[in-house]
Protein backbone atom coordinates (compact mmCIF):
# COMPACT_ATOMS: atom_id res chain seq x y z
CA UNK A 1 0.00 0.00 0.00
CA UNK A 2 0.98 3.60 -0.25
CA UNK A 3 1.01 5.16 2.85
CA UNK A 4 0.94 8.92 3.96
CA UNK A 5 2.18 9.79 7.29
CA UNK A 6 1.74 13.54 8.50
CA UNK A 7 4.37 14.42 11.33
CA UNK A 8 8.00 12.46 12.05
CA UNK A 9 8.05 12.89 15.61
CA UNK A 10 8.05 9.85 17.75
CA UNK A 11 5.03 8.11 16.89
CA UNK A 12 4.98 9.15 13.01
CA UNK A 13 8.63 8.19 12.27
CA UNK A 14 8.65 4.81 14.04
CA UNK A 15 5.39 3.75 12.53
CA UNK A 16 6.37 5.06 8.99
CA UNK A 17 9.84 2.91 9.45
CA UNK A 18 7.56 -0.39 10.58
CA UNK A 19 5.05 0.18 7.79
CA UNK A 20 7.92 0.35 5.43
CA UNK A 21 9.67 -2.57 6.53
CA UNK A 22 6.62 -5.05 6.54
CA UNK A 23 6.29 -4.06 2.39
CA UNK A 24 4.67 -0.73 2.19
CA UNK A 25 5.67 2.35 0.27
CA UNK A 26 5.69 5.19 3.35
CA UNK A 27 6.11 8.73 2.05
CA UNK A 28 6.95 10.49 5.76
CA UNK A 29 5.84 14.54 5.31
CA UNK A 30 7.21 17.23 8.40
CA UNK A 31 6.91 20.45 7.63
CA UNK A 32 10.75 21.26 9.10
CA UNK A 33 13.23 21.18 6.50
CA UNK A 34 15.91 20.73 8.26
CA UNK A 35 14.48 17.28 9.60
CA UNK A 36 13.09 16.57 6.07
CA UNK A 37 17.54 16.93 4.76
CA UNK A 38 18.62 15.17 8.21
CA UNK A 39 16.16 11.87 7.70
CA UNK A 40 16.86 11.59 3.41
CA UNK A 41 20.01 10.99 4.41
CA UNK A 42 18.65 8.37 7.32
CA UNK A 43 19.71 10.41 10.58
CA UNK A 44 17.49 10.06 13.10
CA UNK A 45 16.36 13.05 14.82
CA UNK A 46 15.62 10.91 17.62
CA UNK A 47 17.70 8.56 20.06
CA UNK A 48 15.66 5.35 19.63
CA UNK A 49 17.44 1.70 19.86
CA UNK A 50 17.73 0.13 15.95
CA UNK A 51 15.49 2.62 14.90
CA UNK A 52 18.94 3.95 12.34
CA UNK A 53 19.14 0.44 10.90
CA UNK A 54 15.49 -0.04 9.64
CA UNK A 55 15.78 3.64 8.91
CA UNK A 56 18.35 3.58 6.62
CA UNK A 57 17.36 0.12 5.18
CA UNK A 58 14.00 1.28 3.84
CA UNK A 59 15.37 4.47 2.68
CA UNK A 60 17.48 1.81 0.53
CA UNK A 61 15.37 -0.21 -0.72
CA UNK A 62 13.09 2.64 -1.95
CA UNK A 63 10.34 2.34 0.55
CA UNK A 64 10.86 4.72 2.65
CA UNK A 65 10.76 8.52 1.37
CA UNK A 66 10.51 12.37 3.25
CA UNK A 67 9.30 15.19 2.02
CA UNK A 68 7.86 18.63 3.08
CA UNK A 69 5.65 18.64 0.21
CA UNK A 70 2.34 17.41 1.23
CA UNK A 71 0.33 18.16 -1.57
CA UNK A 72 1.54 15.54 -3.28
CA UNK A 73 2.59 12.75 -0.28
CA UNK A 74 -1.64 13.12 -0.14
CA UNK A 75 -2.50 12.65 -3.70
CA UNK A 76 -0.52 9.76 -4.20
CA UNK A 77 -1.21 8.07 -0.99
CA UNK A 78 -4.15 5.66 -0.01
CA UNK A 79 -3.41 5.88 3.42
CA UNK A 80 -2.68 8.87 5.36
CA UNK A 81 -1.29 8.87 9.14
CA UNK A 82 -2.24 11.72 11.26
CA UNK A 83 1.19 11.85 13.70
CA UNK A 84 1.72 15.05 14.89
CA UNK A 85 2.03 16.64 18.02
CA UNK A 86 -0.41 17.02 20.94
CA UNK A 87 1.09 19.34 23.46
CA UNK A 88 -0.70 20.29 27.12
CA UNK A 89 -2.35 23.38 27.63
CA UNK A 90 -1.66 25.40 31.32
CA UNK A 91 -4.89 24.24 32.11
CA UNK A 92 -4.44 20.29 31.25
CA UNK A 93 -6.49 20.42 28.30
CA UNK A 94 -4.90 19.34 24.68
CA UNK A 95 -3.25 21.75 22.54
CA UNK A 96 -5.21 20.32 18.46
CA UNK A 97 -3.54 23.07 16.49
CA UNK A 98 -0.97 20.93 15.03
CA UNK A 99 -3.83 18.38 13.68
CA UNK A 100 -5.89 20.82 12.47
CA UNK A 101 -3.61 21.91 10.47
CA UNK A 102 -3.18 18.65 9.08
CA UNK A 103 -6.31 17.80 8.98
CA UNK A 104 -6.92 20.87 6.94
CA UNK A 105 -3.65 20.62 4.47
CA UNK A 106 -5.72 16.48 4.00
CA UNK A 107 -9.56 18.72 3.15
CA UNK A 108 -7.26 20.82 0.57
CA UNK A 109 -5.32 18.13 -1.25
CA UNK A 110 -7.16 15.16 -1.20
CA UNK A 111 -8.10 13.70 -4.48
CA UNK A 112 -10.05 10.32 -4.21
CA UNK A 113 -11.60 8.58 -1.73
CA UNK A 114 -8.76 7.93 1.12
CA UNK A 115 -8.74 6.33 4.88
CA UNK A 116 -7.49 9.39 7.31
CA UNK A 117 -5.70 7.25 10.61
CA UNK A 118 -5.44 9.52 13.91
CA UNK A 119 -2.51 7.84 15.58
CA UNK A 120 -2.05 11.13 17.70
CA UNK A 121 -3.04 11.35 21.24
CA UNK A 122 -6.54 13.47 21.09
CA UNK A 123 -9.13 13.99 23.40
CA UNK A 124 -12.24 11.80 22.76
CA UNK A 125 -14.40 12.84 20.19
CA UNK A 126 -11.45 14.01 17.68
CA UNK A 127 -11.75 11.71 15.29
CA UNK A 128 -15.80 13.34 14.36
CA UNK A 129 -13.80 16.79 14.96
CA UNK A 130 -11.15 15.78 12.24
CA UNK A 131 -13.49 14.32 9.64
CA UNK A 132 -15.34 17.73 10.19
CA UNK A 133 -12.33 20.11 9.92
CA UNK A 134 -11.70 17.69 6.72
CA UNK A 135 -14.89 18.46 5.17
CA UNK A 136 -15.04 22.46 5.81
CA UNK A 137 -11.35 22.77 3.76
CA UNK A 138 -12.80 20.33 1.12
CA UNK A 139 -15.08 22.58 0.74
CA UNK A 140 -13.21 25.85 1.05
CA UNK A 141 -10.63 24.35 -1.01
CA UNK A 142 -11.24 22.09 -3.12
CA UNK A 143 -14.82 22.25 -3.69
CA UNK A 144 -14.78 20.69 -7.49
CA UNK A 145 -13.76 17.00 -5.81
CA UNK A 146 -16.31 14.66 -4.84
CA UNK A 147 -14.45 12.47 -2.63
CA UNK A 148 -15.33 10.52 0.26
CA UNK A 149 -12.79 9.26 2.87
CA UNK A 150 -13.20 7.55 6.36
CA UNK A 151 -11.74 8.27 9.34
CA UNK A 152 -9.63 5.74 12.13
CA UNK A 153 -8.57 6.07 15.40
CA UNK A 154 -5.52 3.35 15.33
CA UNK A 155 -3.96 4.72 19.21
CA UNK A 156 -0.23 3.92 19.29
CA UNK A 157 1.15 2.23 23.16
CA UNK A 158 4.94 2.26 21.96
CA UNK A 159 7.31 3.04 24.78
CA UNK A 160 10.04 5.30 24.41
CA UNK A 161 13.62 3.33 24.22
CA UNK A 162 11.74 0.20 23.12
CA UNK A 163 9.36 2.05 20.32
CA UNK A 164 10.44 -0.40 17.28
CA UNK A 165 9.77 -3.65 19.56
CA UNK A 166 6.71 -2.31 20.68
CA UNK A 167 5.51 -1.59 17.02
CA UNK A 168 6.47 -4.91 15.57
CA UNK A 169 5.54 -7.08 18.57
CA UNK A 170 2.79 -5.10 20.09
CA UNK A 171 0.33 -6.29 22.67
CA UNK A 172 -3.37 -5.44 20.86
CA UNK A 173 -3.67 -3.26 17.87
CA UNK A 174 -6.78 -0.98 18.41
CA UNK A 175 -8.88 0.05 15.40
CA UNK A 176 -11.76 2.10 15.60
CA UNK A 177 -13.92 3.15 12.83
CA UNK A 178 -17.66 3.36 11.84
CA UNK A 179 -16.50 2.47 8.46
CA UNK A 180 -15.94 -1.51 7.92
CA UNK A 181 -14.35 -0.54 4.80
CA UNK A 182 -11.78 1.21 6.56
CA UNK A 183 -11.40 -1.54 8.85
CA UNK A 184 -10.80 -4.07 6.86
CA UNK A 185 -7.79 -2.10 4.77
CA UNK A 186 -6.69 -1.35 8.41
CA UNK A 187 -6.61 -5.21 8.89
CA UNK A 188 -4.90 -5.80 5.78
CA UNK A 189 -2.62 -3.11 6.26
CA UNK A 190 -1.47 -4.77 9.52
CA UNK A 191 -1.75 -8.17 8.90
CA UNK A 192 1.98 -8.92 8.88
CA UNK A 193 2.36 -7.57 12.25
CA UNK A 194 -1.22 -9.65 13.17
CA UNK A 195 -0.10 -12.75 11.66
CA UNK A 196 3.51 -12.32 12.84
CA UNK A 197 4.62 -13.43 9.58
CA UNK A 198 6.93 -10.69 8.80
CA UNK A 199 10.72 -11.46 8.27
CA UNK A 200 12.77 -10.58 11.42
CA UNK A 201 16.46 -10.20 11.39
CA UNK A 202 17.31 -12.61 13.83
CA UNK A 203 13.86 -15.59 14.49
CA UNK A 204 15.72 -16.27 17.63
CA UNK A 205 14.92 -12.75 18.86
CA UNK A 206 11.74 -12.36 18.28
CA UNK A 207 10.07 -11.36 21.22
CA UNK A 208 6.47 -13.09 20.23
CA UNK A 209 6.88 -16.58 17.95
CA UNK A 210 6.36 -16.31 14.44
CA UNK A 211 2.74 -17.33 13.46
CA UNK A 212 1.09 -15.94 17.08
CA UNK A 213 -1.54 -14.15 16.38
CA UNK A 214 -1.74 -10.49 17.79
CA UNK A 215 -5.43 -9.40 19.37
CA UNK A 216 -7.19 -6.77 17.45
CA UNK A 217 -10.00 -4.73 19.40
CA UNK A 218 -12.31 -3.17 16.72
CA UNK A 219 -14.26 -0.10 18.17
CA UNK A 220 -15.97 2.83 17.71
CA UNK A 221 -13.60 5.86 16.98
CA UNK A 222 -14.66 7.12 20.58
CA UNK A 223 -13.77 3.92 22.47
CA UNK A 224 -10.34 3.55 20.54
CA UNK A 225 -9.57 7.03 21.83
CA UNK A 226 -10.62 6.62 25.11
CA UNK A 227 -8.38 3.43 25.48
CA UNK A 228 -5.81 5.05 24.91
CA UNK A 229 -5.99 7.81 27.75
CA UNK A 230 -7.31 4.37 29.98
CA UNK A 231 -4.04 2.36 29.11
CA UNK A 232 -1.55 5.41 30.08
CA UNK A 233 -4.00 5.68 33.37
CA UNK A 234 -4.16 2.56 34.68
CA UNK A 235 -0.34 2.25 34.12
CA UNK A 236 0.48 5.39 35.93
CA UNK A 237 -1.89 4.41 38.79
CA UNK A 238 0.05 0.98 39.36
CA UNK A 239 3.16 3.27 39.78
CA UNK A 240 1.83 5.58 41.70
CA UNK A 241 0.10 3.05 43.97
CA UNK A 242 3.06 1.22 44.37
CA UNK A 243 5.07 4.73 45.29
CA UNK A 244 1.71 5.04 47.71
CA UNK A 245 2.39 1.28 49.21
CA UNK A 246 6.15 1.90 49.15
CA UNK A 247 5.83 5.06 51.74
CA UNK A 248 3.96 2.74 54.23
CA UNK A 249 6.90 0.55 54.07
CA UNK A 250 9.21 3.00 54.99
CA UNK A 251 7.53 2.90 58.06
CA UNK A 252 6.53 -0.35 59.08
CA UNK A 253 10.04 -1.84 57.65
CA UNK A 254 8.52 -3.42 54.74
CA UNK A 255 10.73 -4.03 51.79
CA UNK A 256 8.89 -2.71 48.34
CA UNK A 257 10.61 -4.69 46.29
CA UNK A 258 9.35 -8.13 47.35
CA UNK A 259 5.49 -6.46 47.66
CA UNK A 260 5.83 -5.73 44.11
CA UNK A 261 6.66 -9.56 43.29
CA UNK A 262 4.47 -10.79 45.95
CA UNK A 263 1.25 -9.16 44.30
CA UNK A 264 2.87 -9.05 40.72
CA UNK A 265 2.63 -12.53 40.79
CA UNK A 266 -1.18 -12.66 40.94
CA UNK A 267 -2.17 -13.06 37.37
CA UNK A 268 -4.93 -10.12 38.15
CA UNK A 269 -2.33 -7.77 39.25
CA UNK A 270 0.97 -8.95 36.93
CA UNK A 271 4.40 -7.90 38.16
CA UNK A 272 4.96 -5.40 35.23
CA UNK A 273 4.61 -1.41 36.19
CA UNK A 274 5.20 -2.10 39.70
CA UNK A 275 8.95 -0.62 40.44
CA UNK A 276 8.73 1.78 43.10
CA UNK A 277 10.86 4.99 42.62
CA UNK A 278 10.80 8.93 41.93
CA UNK A 279 7.74 8.71 39.98
CA UNK A 280 6.86 8.51 35.95
CA UNK A 281 7.92 11.10 33.79
CA UNK A 282 8.05 11.45 30.44
CA UNK A 283 6.14 13.03 27.30
CA UNK A 284 3.14 11.10 27.59
CA UNK A 285 1.84 9.86 31.23
CA UNK A 286 2.04 13.91 32.37
CA UNK A 287 0.24 15.04 29.48
CA UNK A 288 -2.73 12.05 29.48
CA UNK A 289 -3.62 11.84 33.05
CA UNK A 290 -3.77 15.80 33.19
CA UNK A 291 -5.66 15.84 29.59
CA UNK A 292 -7.99 12.82 30.96
CA UNK A 293 -8.96 15.28 33.82
CA UNK A 294 -9.84 17.88 31.95
CA UNK A 295 -11.85 15.89 29.56
CA UNK A 296 -13.83 14.22 32.53
CA UNK A 297 -14.16 18.06 34.04
CA UNK A 298 -16.10 18.87 31.03
CA UNK A 299 -18.17 16.34 31.76
CA UNK A 300 -18.70 17.37 35.83
CA UNK A 301 -17.00 14.26 36.31
CA UNK A 302 -14.12 14.71 39.11
CA UNK A 303 -11.45 11.87 38.43
CA UNK A 304 -10.64 11.44 41.98
CA UNK A 305 -8.51 8.29 41.53
CA UNK A 306 -6.34 10.36 38.90
CA UNK A 307 -5.88 13.40 40.68
CA UNK A 308 -4.35 11.26 43.22
CA UNK A 309 -2.64 9.48 41.28
CA UNK A 310 -1.14 12.93 39.73
CA UNK A 311 -0.56 14.41 43.25
CA UNK A 312 1.35 10.93 44.54
CA UNK A 313 3.83 10.99 41.55
CA UNK A 314 4.71 14.57 41.98
CA UNK A 315 5.04 14.13 45.98
CA UNK A 316 7.36 11.23 44.97
CA UNK A 317 10.22 13.47 44.15
CA UNK A 318 9.81 16.03 47.08
CA UNK A 319 9.81 12.61 49.25
CA UNK A 320 13.82 12.14 47.73
CA UNK A 321 14.32 15.98 48.83
CA UNK A 322 13.34 15.41 52.16
CA UNK A 323 15.38 12.27 52.42
CA UNK A 324 18.11 14.38 51.57
CA UNK A 325 17.10 16.79 54.38
CA UNK A 326 17.11 14.49 56.52
CA UNK A 327 20.41 12.76 55.67
CA UNK A 328 22.43 16.10 55.27
CA UNK A 329 20.30 17.97 57.63
CA UNK A 330 21.54 21.30 56.14
CA UNK A 331 21.88 20.82 52.54
CA UNK A 332 23.09 24.36 51.75
CA UNK A 333 26.49 24.19 49.96
CA UNK A 334 26.52 20.68 49.87
CA UNK A 335 27.68 18.78 46.46
CA UNK A 336 25.38 16.38 45.85
CA UNK A 337 25.62 13.96 42.84
CA UNK A 338 22.95 13.10 40.48
CA UNK A 339 22.81 9.84 38.32
CA UNK A 340 20.57 9.99 35.17
CA UNK A 341 18.38 13.02 33.87
CA UNK A 342 15.95 11.63 31.17
CA UNK A 343 13.19 10.17 32.55
CA UNK A 344 13.91 6.91 31.81
CA UNK A 345 16.95 4.70 30.50
CA UNK A 346 17.44 4.05 26.88
CA UNK A 347 15.91 7.44 25.23
CA UNK A 348 17.69 11.36 25.44
CA UNK A 349 13.85 12.27 26.63
CA UNK A 350 14.21 14.62 29.54
CA UNK A 351 10.26 16.15 29.18
CA UNK A 352 8.59 16.02 32.75
CA UNK A 353 11.91 13.65 34.06
CA UNK A 354 11.57 13.37 37.56
CA UNK A 355 15.12 14.03 38.56
CA UNK A 356 15.06 17.88 36.84
CA UNK A 357 11.92 18.52 39.86
CA UNK A 358 15.02 16.75 42.46
CA UNK A 359 17.71 18.76 41.31
CA UNK A 360 16.09 22.46 40.74
CA UNK A 361 14.49 21.81 44.28
CA UNK A 362 17.52 20.89 45.35
CA UNK A 363 19.60 24.39 44.04
CA UNK A 364 16.57 26.42 45.32
CA UNK A 365 18.18 25.00 48.89
CA UNK A 366 21.40 25.73 48.20
CA UNK A 367 22.96 22.76 47.25
CA UNK A 368 25.65 22.21 44.80
CA UNK A 369 24.85 19.65 41.83
CA UNK A 370 27.01 17.77 39.73
CA UNK A 371 25.07 15.70 37.81
CA UNK A 372 25.69 12.45 34.46
CA UNK A 373 24.27 11.12 32.02
CA UNK A 374 25.04 8.65 29.27
CA UNK A 375 23.08 10.48 26.44
CA UNK A 376 21.71 13.55 27.61
CA UNK A 377 24.76 15.94 27.60
CA UNK A 378 23.29 19.21 26.66
CA UNK A 379 21.36 20.89 30.17
CA UNK A 380 17.80 20.73 29.64
CA UNK A 381 15.77 23.71 29.67
CA UNK A 382 13.75 23.00 32.11
CA UNK A 383 17.01 22.02 34.58
CA UNK A 384 18.56 25.04 37.06
CA UNK A 385 21.51 26.80 34.93
CA UNK A 386 23.31 25.94 38.23
CA UNK A 387 23.33 22.38 37.79
CA UNK A 388 26.90 20.99 36.30
CA UNK A 389 26.90 18.74 33.32
CA UNK A 390 29.65 16.31 33.69
CA UNK A 391 31.20 13.88 31.23
CA UNK A 392 31.27 10.74 32.84
CA UNK A 393 29.53 9.11 36.31
CA UNK A 394 32.56 9.77 38.33
CA UNK A 395 33.49 13.51 37.50
CA UNK A 396 30.16 13.85 38.95
CA UNK A 397 30.74 11.75 41.91
CA UNK A 398 34.00 13.38 42.96
CA UNK A 399 34.39 15.42 46.25
CA UNK A 400 30.21 14.91 46.95
CA UNK A 401 28.33 14.58 49.92
CA UNK A 402 25.22 12.46 48.50
CA UNK A 403 24.73 10.55 45.61
CA UNK A 404 21.23 9.92 43.83
CA UNK A 405 20.07 7.60 41.43
CA UNK A 406 17.43 9.39 39.15
CA UNK A 407 17.58 7.00 36.26
CA UNK A 408 18.46 3.17 35.95
CA UNK A 409 20.69 3.35 33.32
CA UNK A 410 22.36 -0.01 32.99
CA UNK A 411 25.78 1.42 32.97
CA UNK A 412 25.43 2.68 36.24
CA UNK A 413 25.70 -1.28 37.64
CA UNK A 414 28.57 -1.46 36.13
CA UNK A 415 30.44 1.51 38.20
CA UNK A 416 33.21 0.60 40.43
CA UNK A 417 32.03 1.72 43.86
CA UNK A 418 35.40 0.84 45.76
CA UNK A 419 36.37 4.11 43.64
CA UNK A 420 33.32 5.66 44.09
CA UNK A 421 34.08 5.33 48.12
CA UNK A 422 37.14 6.99 47.69
CA UNK A 423 36.36 10.04 45.73
CA UNK A 424 32.86 10.73 47.32
CA UNK A 425 32.81 13.09 50.67
CA UNK A 426 30.43 10.87 52.45
CA UNK A 427 29.28 7.93 51.07
CA UNK A 428 25.66 7.92 50.95
CA UNK A 429 23.29 6.49 48.04
CA UNK A 430 19.74 7.29 47.54
CA UNK A 431 18.42 4.16 45.24
CA UNK A 432 15.95 6.25 43.17
CA UNK A 433 14.65 3.34 41.27
CA UNK A 434 16.13 0.54 43.97
CA UNK A 435 18.50 -0.70 41.01
CA UNK A 436 21.41 -1.38 43.01
CA UNK A 437 22.60 -4.09 45.30
CA UNK A 438 21.83 -2.69 49.00
CA UNK A 439 23.68 -5.55 50.59
CA UNK A 440 26.93 -5.37 48.65
CA UNK A 441 27.17 -1.21 49.01
CA UNK A 442 26.56 -1.89 52.28
CA UNK A 443 28.95 -4.38 52.89
CA UNK A 444 30.98 -1.71 50.98
CA UNK A 445 30.33 0.85 53.67
CA UNK A 446 28.02 2.47 51.82
CA UNK A 447 25.01 4.16 53.37
CA UNK A 448 22.01 3.28 51.34
CA UNK A 449 18.32 4.66 51.34
CA UNK A 450 16.23 3.41 48.76
CA UNK A 451 12.16 3.98 47.80
CA UNK A 452 10.41 1.70 49.87
CA UNK A 453 13.06 -0.72 51.41
C1 LIG B 1 4.23 5.27 27.95
C2 LIG B 1 3.41 3.99 27.77
O1 LIG B 1 4.07 2.92 28.40
C3 LIG B 1 3.23 3.69 26.30
O2 LIG B 1 2.42 2.54 26.12
C4 LIG B 1 2.58 4.87 25.61
O3 LIG B 1 2.44 4.65 24.28
C5 LIG B 1 3.39 6.11 25.85
O4 LIG B 1 3.58 6.33 27.23
P1 LIG B 1 6.78 5.94 27.87
O5 LIG B 1 6.33 7.32 28.18
O6 LIG B 1 7.80 5.74 26.83
O7 LIG B 1 5.50 5.05 27.45
O8 LIG B 1 7.35 5.37 29.23
P2 LIG B 1 7.11 4.12 30.18
O9 LIG B 1 8.09 3.06 29.88
O10 LIG B 1 5.70 3.78 30.20
O11 LIG B 1 7.52 4.79 31.58
C6 LIG B 1 6.80 5.91 32.01
C7 LIG B 1 7.36 6.41 33.33
O12 LIG B 1 7.03 5.49 34.37
C8 LIG B 1 8.87 6.55 33.34
O13 LIG B 1 9.21 7.73 34.01
C9 LIG B 1 9.34 5.34 34.15
O14 LIG B 1 10.54 5.60 34.85
C10 LIG B 1 8.18 5.17 35.13
N1 LIG B 1 8.00 3.81 35.64
C11 LIG B 1 7.70 2.80 34.76
C12 LIG B 1 8.10 3.58 37.02
O15 LIG B 1 8.37 4.48 37.80
N2 LIG B 1 7.88 2.31 37.48
C13 LIG B 1 7.56 1.27 36.64
O16 LIG B 1 7.37 0.15 37.13
C14 LIG B 1 7.47 1.53 35.23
Amino acid sequence: MIICIIGTGYVGLVTGVCLAEIGNNVICVDKIEEKIEKLVKGKSPIYEPVLSEFLQANIKNGRLKFTTDISNAIKESEIIYICVGTPSLPDGGVDLKYVEEAAYEIGRHINSGKIIVNKSTVPIGSGDWISMVISDSLKENNSAMNVSFDVVSNPEFLREGSAINDTFFPDRIVIGSSSKKAIDKMLELYKPIINQSFKWPDDKKRLIPKGRKIPVVISDLTSAEMIKYAANSFLATKISFINEISNICEKVGADISIISEGIGLDKRIGTMFLNAGIGWGGSCFPKDLRALSYIAGEYGITTQILNSVININREQRQKVVKKIQDELKIVKSKTISVLGISFKPNTNDVREAPSINIMNNLITLGAKIKAYDPIVKVKPGTLNEKVSICDNAYDAITDTDLLIIATEWEEFLKLDFNKIKEIMTRPIIIDGRNFLDRDYLEKKGFKYIGIGR
